[in-house]
């Protein structure tokens, strides 16, 4: 019998045709070893990605792309498209009107779609907000995670999903390092509603068989990293005081310790988790933290400067209720994933650095 392997899809239509749904033919051609040309029904791996516009989002995108998978994405209506991190592969990826906040919309497109894997990345995921939105930071965060899994439930309980869980959960550490069994004691709105995230993936998983995994992810970063969080803040602003743009940077607590990884490294682990035989929960995270005094030091020294005669302690930026220090121990997900970061902690400040300045002198 002849081998088959994928070479390509049928043209696609441009990302504003697609934004509605998947065009009406779906088929996917496959060429045997020998030539001819067979049209079969789509045999590849189809994903669906929720928050494909954020950064974790836009890097799993690259990952599943490069894995032959064809990858669907799930976006919010707004008044301006928001697609800079994924303008790179939307000639690539079909995107979909739906909200975390509407049960109908995602029932919709798992109908439409009906994806093998579902990673489940769109959150309200600034922590300071959610203490100015905590309602409406419990509807994305929380709720939504219920509204995927039912969903789910009703359309194709065979389907793989993904919860992004977080470290915020650990809040106020009952042990250090902190694994699958340390206890949470969520210090935000958002740690209390990811919180919730990661026990509904598990109670799903536990009351109806599901195949739902839960990843507790340590913060990561990249240089596609939102500017409101304190990593990019940083390198956005070592890049402007460099180039002459600006003059001072206002932080809040120095002394904050997180354990930072390459987002890059971390969707791999989304990734790994769902080729499981079964579903469980990981911890991800390098088994370093560092404070943001350090952050700051290594980013400015890069560029030749020194923090301290830029570097400012402005107290709104100082929260209600802080995690002061996180450390991930992710033997688990060595051992069982075979999953280990890439790149170092330097590397990934200068990394960031590098990449502001570029972004900075061209525009
Ligand atoms: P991010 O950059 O803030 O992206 C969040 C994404 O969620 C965006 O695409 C956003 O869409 C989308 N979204 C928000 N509300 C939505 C709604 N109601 N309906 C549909 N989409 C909605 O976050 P990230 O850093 O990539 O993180 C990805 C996930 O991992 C989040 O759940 C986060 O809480 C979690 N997490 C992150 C880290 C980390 O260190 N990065 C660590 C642990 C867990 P718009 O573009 O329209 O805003
Ligand atoms: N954002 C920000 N801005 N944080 C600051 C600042 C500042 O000016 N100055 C100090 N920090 C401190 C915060 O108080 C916090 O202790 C630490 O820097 C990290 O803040 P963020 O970068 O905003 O990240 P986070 O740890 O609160 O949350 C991120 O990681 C979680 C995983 O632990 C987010 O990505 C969450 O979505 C994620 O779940």
């Amino acid at each position: 019998m002849a081998t088959l392997r994928y070479i390509g899809k049928r043209k696609r239509s441009r990302p504003s045709e697609r934004l509605n749904g998947l065009p009406a033919n779906d088929s996917t051609i496959l060429r045997p070893a020998g030539g001819v040309l067979h049209c079969l029904p789509m045999t590849i791996r189809r994903a669906l990605i929720t928050g494909i516009t954020g950064q974790d989002g836009s890097y799993l995108a690259d990952l599943l792309l490069e894995k032959d998978y064809e990858v669907h994405g799930m976006v919010r209506r707004s008044s301006t498209e928001n697609f800079e991190r994924i303008a790179h592969l939307t000639h690539r990826v079909t995107l979909h009107q739906a909200d975390l906040l509407d049960q109908l919309s995602i029932v919709d497109l798992l109908k439409k779609v009906r994806p093998q894997e579902i990673y489940n990345l769109a959150a309200q995921s600034f922590v300071p907000t959610s203490w100015v939105q905590p309602v409406l930071t419990g509807e994305f965060t929380a709720l939504g995670v219920t509204r995927m899994l039912d969903a789910i439930r009703l359309v194709d309980p065979e389907v793989r999903f993904y919860q992004a869980s977080s470290s915020e959960m650990f809040g106020k550490v009952l042990e250090t390092p902190q694994t699958e069994k340390t206890p949470f004691y969520p210090r935000s709105p958002y740690g209390v509603a990811k919180a919730y995230g990661h026990f509904i993936t598990v109670n799903y998983r536990e009351s109806y068989n599901l195949f739902a995994a839960s990843g507790i992810l340590f913060n990561h970063e990249s240089p596609r990293r939102g500017k409101e969080f304190v990593t990019r803040k940083i390198s956005h602003a070592v890049a402007q005081i460099k180039l002459g743009l600006a003059k001072e940077l206002r932080l809040g607590n120095l002394d904050a310790e997180r354990d930072w990884g390459y987002a890059g490294d971390y969707v791999r682990a989304m990734w790994m988790m769902l080729q499981q035989p079964k579903a469980d929960d990981f911890v991800i995270a390098t088994g370093e933290s560092h404070s943001v005094r350090q952050f700051c030091e290594i980013a400015f020294s890069h560029v030749g400067l020194d923090w301290r005669k830029h570097v400012a302690v402005d107290e709104t930026f100082l929260r209600p209720a802080e995690v002061e220090k996180l450390r991930g121990d992710s033997s688990k997900a060595r051992r069982v994933l075979g999953w280990k970061p890439e790149a170092s902690f330097d590397a990934l400040v200068r990394m960031m650095v590098d990449a502001d300045l570029k972004r900075c002198a061209h525009s």
